[in-house]
């Protein structure tokens, strides 16, 4: 099986704190990973990938944080990419407080989604508590992961 990517928009660390655990995670149960920054990737890296992770905050009026705003952009003003071959899963972190909760998270899973990727999971959007939020949904991201290896 072809490494999961898991990139991460971040300004203030949790986002790539997440991405750290969910890679670590992913590899004890036997899957090969990439773990880096969302400002680090080449957004046309993204043909070349089967399996994606994006963990990403949320800032300002429901903007991707700065270093994830490369992506984002690429996935939104591209109507013509494909990603058909491409499975995905988005986890957001925000603050239910601000209007636009997870905004960031929400725009990326629209976006692979319109430009013809496939949701491993639904994606979920986490608020301040993440860390009690998350791990269901990683375990059930491992289980799906396993599952289409068999396939
Ligand atoms: C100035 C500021 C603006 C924010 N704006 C939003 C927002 O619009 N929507 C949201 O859901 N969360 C918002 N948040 C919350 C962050 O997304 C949340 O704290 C997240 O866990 C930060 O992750 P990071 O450390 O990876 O950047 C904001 C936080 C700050 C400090």
């Amino acid at each position: 099986m072809s490494p999961v990517n898991i990139l991460y928009g971040t300004m203030s660390g949790n986002g790539r704190n997440l991405a750290h655990v969910i890679g670590e995670s992913l590899e004890s149960a036997g899957f090969e990973t990439l773990v880096s920054g969302l400002g680090d990737v080449d957004p046309e890296n993204i043909h070349d990938m089967d399996y994606l992770v994006i963990v990403t905050s949320t800032y300002g009026d429901g903007e991707p944080p700065d270093n994830a705003s490369e992506w984002m952009s690429y996935l939104k003003f591209n109507e013509e990419i494909q990603l058909k071959n491409l499975k995905y899963a988005v986890l957001g972190l925000g603050d239910r407080y601000y209007p636009h909760f997870c905004q960031c998270g929400k725009d990326f899973d629209e976006y692979l989604s319109n430009r013809g990727g496939n949701p491993l999971l639904p994606r979920l959007d986490c608020d301040l508590y993440y860390e009690e939020q998350y791990p269901e949904w990683l375990s059930e991201l491992i289980k799906v992961l396993k599952k289409t290896v068999q396939e």
